[in-house]
């Protein structure tokens, strides 16, 4: 099937009369959920998403903010072409209709994502949207999704510019606006021509690279780009590293901004190939920058350290911070080659950013990340100069005068006990509202249910903000031994006594 030439057009059109902001009010701050790919691919059924919106329910998470749960490929059978090309759902795997799944989710407080692809076809080679962009808008309205997660494959060689990418994106996005439905729209072409330029426009986030895998620093021919020009990459490919994926995101630090983010494609916490220091590092880095946090394990069989990880809510705190604003690299560099990892890795990097504040009417809070790549634990150092360095170079950022807390956002981790218990809790009514809810007996876990992550951080809710671990003086270092393939995250806060106004320093 041929692309309608008359849709490019008008997309065209648009363009160049200049093209408004996506505006539709969704993700103004990273979307947060669940998503089928990265533990099943293509088995997908009814009963896989019915059952894992009950257990995100029981286990807490959707009180966390995890909202939504995404079908991605695979779930079509055709079109009808004597109903309008209607896409025709597999009723092997939904038998009572998509609507009633939908229905489900939504029964549950949960939001509804769906998956297609700006091409003939979908990566799995099911039918792709391209050509029919407001009939498939309008079918995904009609089953009640709210959320779009919208593909590259087969897309005909409509790519290779900003310009011809990002009119076959806006079309799917105008067909979307126009069905009246808040639907978030998910840009999945995996960095290619720039996304980060035109996805704020169209789109609520675009991913920046190719897929995922589970592996912290492994290279794989499949996704190319590495190294100091790894933003450049023509090759998107898949198979990409936790670490290839984070290098990526720090030449674009400043296009995530409220209602539109880069995307580091979805979490593999969970999955099993990497070990706990790693996915703590991954869930911390991917927070940090602002990435959507869409959870890609099997709920079903979730293990109590990574529920114990998905749960920190002082690291989602970071994620979802109302100022919206992405942490960047302050430095990176290669260490000596002894401390070689497996894969002939060995590189330290550090990372801050603004967070709101909590504590002083003039400075906001900070996070600090520390990520070790080497081969063993390696103290590291971060000055309070590279910190602030966006304040002022050289040490001449206010802040560099000032004392602060180390609030370390790792230190209030659940335990693999209590997360035990509630995944060991029988649970399984099929209804969560006579279900066990794990916020109820989860000790204090956080709630943004019932008060969003904004209210609770001005409210200086201790479950958001870390144990001060030590202080920091003026022109001070804050110094953490690191896991091999860890992180420390840190939250730091002005010391109110040692808080001077501007205009005196
Ligand atoms: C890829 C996409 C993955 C997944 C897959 C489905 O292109 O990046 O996240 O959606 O297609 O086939």
């Amino acid at each position: 099937m041929a692309f309608k030439k008359s849709n490019f057009a008008a997309a065209t059109a648009l363009f160049a009369i200049g093209a408004k902001a996506v505006n539709n009010g969704l993700a103004l701050t990273p979307q947060m959920g669940w998503d089928n790919w990265n533990a099943l691919g293509c088995d997908v059924s009814e009963d896989l998403l019915v059952e894992t919106a009950d257990l995100i329910v029981n286990y807490g998470l959707k009180d966390l903010g995890y909202k939504y749960v995404i079908l991605d490929d695979c779930w079509s059978a055709g079109r009808n072409a004597s109903n309008n090309n209607t896409l025709i759902v597999d009723t092997e795997k939904f038998p009572r209709g998509m609507k009633a799944v939908a229905d489900d989710i939504h029964d549950l407080g949960l939001l509804f994502g769906m998956y297609s692809d700006a091409g003939r076809y979908t990566c799995g080679m099911y039918e792709g949207s391209l050509g029919y962009e407001t009939e498939d808008a309008n079918f995904f309205a009609d089953v009640g999704i709210d959320y779009l997660k919208y593909d590259n494959c087969y897309n005909e060689g409509y790519a290779g510019n900003q310009q011809i990418s990002s009119a076959r994106y806006r079309t799917m996005g105008n067909a979307l606006n126009a069905t009246g439905r808040p639907i978030l729209y998910s840009l999945c072409n995996w960095g290619e021509d720039y996304p980060w330029n035109w996805g704020s426009t169209i789109a609520n986030s675009w991913r920046i690279s190719g897929d995922i895998f589970d592996n912290w620093d492994e290279y794989d021919a499949r996704c190319p780009c590495e190294g100091p020009d790894a933003w450049n990459c023509e090759l998107p490919g898949f198979h990409c590293s936790v670490t290839n994926i984070f290098s990526k995101v720090a030449f674009i630090v400043s296009k995530a901004q409220p209602g539109s983010w880069n995307d580091l494609d979805m979490l593999e916490v969970g999955r099993g190939a990497m070990n706990d220091a790693e996915y703590v590092a991954h869930f911390s880095m991917w927070s940090a920058v602002k990435s959507p946090l869409i959870m890609g394990n099997d709920i079903r069989i979730i293990k109590p350290q990574d529920l114990s990880i998905l749960s920190n809510a002082a690291v989602i705190a970071v994620n979802q911070d109302p100022l919206g604003q992405s942490a960047a690299r302050r430095w990176l560099y290669q260490t000596n080659t002894t401390d070689v990892d497996e894969n002939g890795k060995a590189e330290i990097q550090m990372w801050s950013g603004n967070l709101k504040s909590t504590i002083s009417a003039d400075y906001n809070d900070y996070v600090v990340l520390l990520v070790n790549g080497n081969n063993n634990a390696t103290v590291m150092n971060a000055t309070l100069e590279d910190i602030f360095v966006d304040s002022g170079p050289k040490g001449t950022a206010p802040q560099v005068q000032m004392s602060w807390e180390v609030r370390d956002l790792w230190a209030d981790r659940m335990s693999n006990e209590t997360a035990a218990a509630i995944i060991n809790t029988p649970t399984k009514s099929g209804n969560a509202t006579t279900g066990y809810n794990a916020t109820t007996i989860g000790q204090g876990r956080y709630n943004a249910t019932t008060t969003s992550y904004a209210d609770g951080l001005m409210a200086n809710s201790s479950l958001l903000l870390g144990s001060v671990v030590t202080t920091v003086q003026p022109s001070g270092t804050i110094i953490a031994n690191v896991d091999r393939h860890g992180v420390a995250m840190f939250r730091l806060r002005a010391i109110p006594t040692a808080v001077r106004k501007r205009d005196e320093l």
